[in-house]
């Protein structure tokens, strides 16, 4: 089969390699149909990854049909249609009992990063029962490879996270794919306000399309000052960090009215100033999280409702012999105007 490989440090290669074979009980193989380019696979081909080694199939996003299941593996059959969540789960350790599925025990998110992943011909699923999720006939592929990490991303770290509640003001800094996955499912709150800040004009104009109530562009610098003026001087029940750097986070801290609630979803790589010598009597929360998908049963209720339109998040398709294509297209998304990238397998 084919399969894009991470060759170390800003080297990657489309290759051939043997077909998954099952070695747990539990895995299934799955044929892949369609899959993405994650911002995180950008990260790895940076070297910001060390857990993932050179050789590693990358990819942990995608839907396609049961090829071969273990003999363990009760609910699904070769030939069925699944989409693939993020995180693999065991169903059975104390992480994974309490719903902590990233964290699990033995799984988390081990694809694309410790084991092959899904930017291949075929892959290896883990605990293939808790890992997988039928997707109906009827439904959108494309739509669905967006369930497998950015919209659960958005909802669970950003919007059930912080809260977010009907007539409350948000803020979400980062309008990029998880920014705008945080988004399109706050809507299911109906907040009164959603400010979307970002230094990108392109990203902005998406986010008012996909619902943003309005924008700032921070490169101006007066950002705290404008959401102030938004919220009549209290600031925002939610801010939503989806970029992850120091700047980004300390905005949030600057933009959380009292009582509210500081959701942190970006990856971040440095450390990052508390104020608390302005925030010790705000009565704030601050929240972290590494998705869990717990949420991706309900994720793909909505979507089959059309409650929402996952779709808009896709910008351009590719085929998979072109995969190295989709990468430039999707490292360049400034030129590009790439938000998430198909490719067709
Ligand atoms: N917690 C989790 O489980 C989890 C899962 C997936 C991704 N992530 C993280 O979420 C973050 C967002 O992911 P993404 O794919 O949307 O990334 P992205 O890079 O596509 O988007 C980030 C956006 O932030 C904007 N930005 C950069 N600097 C800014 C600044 N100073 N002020 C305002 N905006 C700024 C960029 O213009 C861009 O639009 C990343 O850090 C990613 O690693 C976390
Ligand atoms: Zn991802
Ligand atoms: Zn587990």
């Amino acid at each position: 089969m084919r399969a894009l490989v991470y060759q170390g440090p800003a080297k990657k290669s489309l290759e051939q390699r043997p077909i998954p074979e099952i070695g747990a009980s539990t895995d299934a193989i799955v044929k892949i149909t369609r899959t993405t380019i994650c911002g995180t696979d950008l990260h790895i081909l940076k070297g910001d990854v060390p857990s993932c080694q050179a050789g590693r199939v990358l990819g942990h996003e995608g839907v396609g049909v049961v090829h071969q299941v273990g003999p363990s593996v009760t609910t699904f059959r070769p030939g069925e249609r699944v989409l693939i969540s993020c995180i693999s789960s065991c169903g059975k350790c104390m992480y994974c009992r309490r719903q902590m599925y990233s964290h699990c025990t033995s799984g988390g998110w081990i694809l694309g990063n410790t084991i092959d992943g899904t930017q291949a011909e075929y892959v290896r699923i883990p605990y293939a029962d808790t890992s997988l999720y039928r997707v109906p006939d009827d439904a959108d592929e494309e739509a669905l490879v967006m369930l497998s990490d950015i919209l659960p991303t958005g909802f669970e770290c950003g919007v059930l996270n912080g809260k977010v509640r009907p007539g409350g003001t948000v803020a979400i800094v980062g309008a990029g794919p998880i920014g705008l996955a945080a988004l399109l499912t706050a809507q299911f709150y109906s907040p009164a306000q959603i400010i979307m800040i970002d230094l990108d004009n392109n990203r902005l104009e998406v986010a008012k399309r996909f619902g943003a109530t309005s924008t700032i562009n921070s490169a101006r610098g007066d950002t705290a000052k404008e959401v102030m003026k938004m919220t009549g001087e209290l600031g925002v029940d939610t801010a939503i960090e989806a970029v992850g750097i120091p700047a980004t986070f300390e905005l949030c801290e600057d933009l959380v009215a009292p009582g509210g609630t500081i959701a942190n979803i970006g990856v971040h790589g440095a450390k990052v100033d508390l104020h608390l010598e302005r925030l010790w009597d705000r009565n704030i929360t601050i929240t972290t999280r590494l998705v869990d998908t717990v949420s991706t049963p309900m994720l793909l209720s909505s979507l089959r409702a059309n409650r929402i339109d996952a779709k808009l998040l896709i910008t351009h398709r590719f085929r998979f012999v072109d995969i190295l294509d989709a990468y430039e297209t999707f490292s360049h998304a400034a030129d590009t105007r790439a938000l998430k990238v198909i490719i067709e397998i």
